[in-house]
């Protein structure tokens, strides 16, 4: 059920959760797409005169407050956005927040403080995470999931709240769900997925999921060394993990009975550091089965990246997650640059799925309107590809 089921909502004090998680240097905003993405339903509600109180969560605090994870510039962002003052309450559910919320009047936003910066809400424990969800649930009248990024969470204030309140789903889960599906439900074929990123390990479930779905599967980032060392290349001081060596090698042969063609780069870009601040980054052009010893790859080559834009052309349906280099250093984002630029050419539908690869496109200055779709989510639509089910959406359903 969307916004519009729960009735009228003039008056009544709505929760929204939100995934506002966005990178930052300092108290700059390096990412916006989440806010921006979290304006629609926001705006849905104070349009009908609701009080809105958004929660969210920033980074990964250790369950007690840290001001390096204060939401604080992220409301201001947000206030921007949506052209009008929003409050912003010190703590999640304690004075200020049960202040700042019965100041509310019509219309007005409120953000809470990081949800995390509370235990109870990524507790394990069943009852401490319920028991915090009261807390949240006492401020508000009736709850809105709207943060796609965090429906793989278990927790309080994307589960647990929702179990108290007249809830509904936001504008913008509702919108990521219906894209995703159109992955895995019967996909317009080829269907062609691309994935990058640091860690093989993160990537497992999907790749198992994909291996028997997608028609072919390119892979680059960090990830694609330890694939490279599985089919016996060396890969100097790339990127690896040595523990899921026997897993890559198993996918390869699995894609290979399957039909599925796995493509890896042919040449990758090195350097004999990882990029840092201060120092000028040398990259070298070598075959991706010779990495010399004292170097690391950091992109897939030239060569690699007009064969996956070539894999891609006839696309009907792709997924893309994680890039394919060390984008944000110049030197290493060319790689990332042809994917998204094959992305935006592909017949069918595309999508960029959340995260990282997501900031690229835009960092990258891609139009995001040239992508059918970017996802928020990068754990949340990863797990969904994988078939998981997703606790923040099936709380939802009951
Ligand atoms: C994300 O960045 O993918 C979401 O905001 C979820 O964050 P988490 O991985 O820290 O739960």
């Amino acid at each position: 059920s969307g916004i519009d089921d729960l009735g009228d909502v003039r008056g009544q004090r709505v929760l929204v959760r939100s995934d506002l998680n966005v990178p930052l240097d300092g108290d700059t905003i390096t990412d916006e797409g989440r806010i921006k993405a979290s304006v629609p339903t926001i705006k849905a509600l104070t349009d009908k005169g609701a009080r809105v109180v958004v929660v969210a969560h920033l980074g990964r605090p250790k369950g007690e407050p840290d001001p390096k994870y204060s939401l604080r510039p992220v409301a201001e962002r947000l206030g921007e956005l949506l052209g009008q003052d929003v409050a912003f309450a010190t703590d999640t559910v304690g004075e200020s927040a049960q202040e700042t919320v019965a100041a509310l009047e019509d219309g007005q936003v409120a953000v809470l403080e990081n949800v995390r910066f509370n235990g109870g809400e990524t507790s394990k424990d069943d009852e401490v995470r319920s028991a915090f969800a009261g807390q949240l649930a006492q401020l508000a009248d009736a709850f809105v999931s709207d943060g796609f990024g965090v429906v793989h969470r278990k927790q309080a204030s994307v589960y647990d709240v929702a179990l108290r309140l007249p809830h509904a789903m936001g504008g913008l889960v509702a919108a990521e769900i219906d894209v995703l599906r159109r992955l895995t439900v019967d996909p317009a074929r080829p269907y062609v997925v691309v994935l990058g990123g640091s860690k093989v390990s993160d990537k497992l479930g999907v790749i198992d999921n994909l291996l028997g779905k997608a028609d072919k599967l390119l892979i680059g980032g960090g990830m694609v060394f330890t694939f490279l060392k599985a089919q016996g290349h060396e890969v100097g001081k790339s990127l690896l993990e040595e523990d899921q060596l026997d897993t890559c090698r198993s996918y390869l042969e699995r894609a290979e009975e399957s039909g599925v063609e796995i493509l890896l780069p042919t040449d990758v870009v090195v350097d004999t550091e990882f990029p840092s601040g201060d120092r000028e980054p040398h990259p070298r052009v070598v075959p991706a089965d010779q990495i010399p010893a004292d170097s690391l790859g950091l992109d897939i080559g030239p060569e690699s990246g007009k064969a996956f834009a070539a894999a891609l052309s006839d696309a009907q349906t792709v997924f893309w997650n994680g890039p394919m280099g060390v984008f944000e250093t110049p030197a290493f984002a060319e790689g990332t640059r042809a994917v998204a630029q094959a992305l935006t050419e592909v017949p069918g539908l595309s999508v960029v799925g959340g995260g990282d690869s997501a900031a690229a496109v835009r960092q990258l200055g891609f139009d995001e309107s040239a992508f059918g779709h970017i996802s928020t989510g990068g754990g949340a639509s990863l797990e969904f590809l994988e078939g998981k089910e997703l606790p923040g959406i099936a709380v939802l359903e009951r």
